[in-house]
């Protein structure tokens, strides 16, 4: 992988790994994705039906997939890690994403692969497999500008990532930066709770007065 910006420049985008807890949250993300987004990240143009299949088939011991939160706890960002089955392929891994339109174009898509990239050279991986339409530009730039190798068939694209060796620093890096996430959801939790518990304090003083102004009356 092909290092591109200094850590300076780099926005600081804490991905965390969701679990299955985080299930209902991921079909609620890319539900919200148009037609075209569907199209452009299933390779067809994914139903209701059929995105609430492909959620509930995730299996979350042996896949990882990451999530980038905002601090009203909604999805912006879901990267999908597809490891090996026992036997299958035991050296290479399918990587695809969804960024909701809102948050494109700060970097979400670019960190998530490098994430996931890291991951899988960490599970022993190989090689990183992407799956996109030739159309799509964006993708393909992520892909390019980590080193990935494309071969374009027509409309569609094949690109994939040789990575490196794990060594003692690409695991505890990832170590790190998924407690890094995981703080900053714990922050972004209780800030939720606590804005909501203000939101009732407000409801309970606002219902004081109507009360107040109505014996007064
Ligand atoms: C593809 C997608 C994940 C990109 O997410 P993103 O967070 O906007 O991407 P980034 O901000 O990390 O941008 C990555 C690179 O692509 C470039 N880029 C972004 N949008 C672009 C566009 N429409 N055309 C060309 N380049 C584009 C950025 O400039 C950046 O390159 P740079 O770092 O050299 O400047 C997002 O557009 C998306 O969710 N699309 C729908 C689903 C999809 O296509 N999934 C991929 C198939 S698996």
């Amino acid at each position: 992988m092909q290092p591109r910006r200094s850590d300076t420049e780099r926005p600081l985008v804490p991905i965390r790994s969701l679990g299955e807890n985080h299930r209902g949250r991921i079909e609620e993300h890319l539900l919200s994705l148009t037609g075209d987004d569907r199209y452009l990240r299933f390779g067809y143009s994914a139903q209701d039906p059929q995105i609430a299949k492909y959620v509930e088939q995730l299996d979350f011991d042996r896949d990882e997939i990451f999530g980038v939160y905002n601090r009203r706890l909604q999805l912006l960002a879901v990267a999908h890690l597809a490891l090996p089955a026992q036997g299958d392929f035991p050296s290479c891994a399918e990587f695809g994403v969804s960024v909701v339109p809102s948050a494109r174009g700060r970097g979400y898509g670019a960190r998530l692969f490098e994430r996931a990239a890291l991951s899988a050279s960490n599970a022993g991986i190989e090689l990183m497999f992407i799956h996109a339409l030739s159309e799509n530009s964006a993708m393909l730039k992520i892909a390019r500008n980590a080193g990935a190798t494309v071969h374009r068939d027509g409309g569609e694209s094949e690109a994939f990532l040789q990575l490196p060796r794990a060594t003692f620093d690409t695991h505890v890096t990832e170590m790190l930066e998924e407690q890094v996430a995981q703080f900053d959801y714990q922050i972004k939790v209780q800030a939720k709770q606590f804005l909501g518990l203000l939101a009732g304090l407000q409801d309970m003083r606002r219902g004081g007065v109507a009360n107040s102004k109505r014996d007064a009356d």
